[in-house]
């Protein structure tokens, strides 16, 4: 099984003569056993602080620290042989340089995560060239940033106006400027998200951005309809999961209640 590397995904954007272009497949997890699952099929595979919301039961990212990060990043990785493993930075980890590159380094030196992703555009883009030059792979994430979600308002889509998609353009390009080697686009507006795609050499990787990024990422619970409180527009549920599990439980509990389980065959 050949290791993903940050070359092979700028090569599926910029293939060698005479291949075509192919899009990057991505998904989050949050443990060794959903990794080793999605390993084999996706190439890239972000431990996103979403787990705050989809693991711990939080309402928003912000609560998750460095110490969850770790642990959950050491646990994808133990599941992961092929993909790309992208570990975020909490927030408020990377709110100094010095900090930031204490943090950054732990995830290099504590965990087997090949980049890490923080959220921010062109004020970013001092820190993200540090890290670089630390020798640490960066992932950007531009957009509609979670961690920034109570001082905005809200989950917003941006990119509507022509003065949010100009900024959103030079937020992409300051990111790729400083040495970021990807980019996720976030609740970009379609139209803006393909033309920054078009416009960067490095590649993009969008939720809820259209079908004009250089891939696309889902949140793997929303994916596999576990998680069924809400669904935003951009998700697409490829497995009923949470109804499957359901009616599986609903049988196990029924066999106990009617003896047949366990059965002989299942007793020693
Ligand atoms: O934390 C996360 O899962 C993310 C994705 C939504 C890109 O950042």
């Amino acid at each position: 099984m050949k290791k993903i590397t940050l070359d092979s995904l700028y090569r599926k954007k910029h293939p060698k003569e005479g291949a075509s272009p192919s899009k990057i497949s991505a998904i989050t997890a949050y443990d060794a056993l959903f990794a080793s699952l999605f390993d084999p099929h996706v190439d890239l595979i972000l431990v996103g602080d979403s787990l705050n919301m989809s693991f711990a039961g939080k309402p928003d990212t912000l609560s998750v620290g460095m110490a969850e990060m770790l642990y959950h990043t050491k646990a994808v990785c133990r599941g992961v042989q092929r993909a790309f493993v992208v570990a975020d930075m909490p927030y408020g980890s990377y709110t100094h340089e010095k900090q930031a590159l204490k943090n950054a380094l732990k995830f290099y030196q504590q965990t087997r995560a090949d980049a890490i992703k923080l959220e921010g555009g062109q004020a970013r883009a001092p820190l993200i060239a540090r890290l670089v030059q630390e020798g640490v792979a960066v992932v950007g994430h531009i957009g509609l940033l979670p961690q920034s979600v109570r001082a905005v308002g809200g989950y917003k889509i941006v990119g509507k106006t022509p003065t949010s998609a100009r900024q959103l353009l030079e937020d992409a390009l300051s990111v790729q400027e400083a040495g970021a080697s990807l980019v996720v686009l976030e609740g970009v507006v379609a139209s803006v998200a393909t033309e920054i795609s078009q416009r960067l050499k490095i590649p993009t990787i969008g939720i809820g951005s259209g079908a004009g990024c250089d891939g696309q990422i889902l949140v793997f619970s929303d994916l596999l309809g576990l998680f069924k409180a809400f669904k935003p527009k951009f998700v697409r549920t490829y497995l009923e999961g949470g109804t499957l599990i359901e009616e599986a439980l609903q049988r196990y509990v029924q066999d106990i209640q009617t003896g047949h389980f366990p059965s002989e065959q299942e007793s020693y």
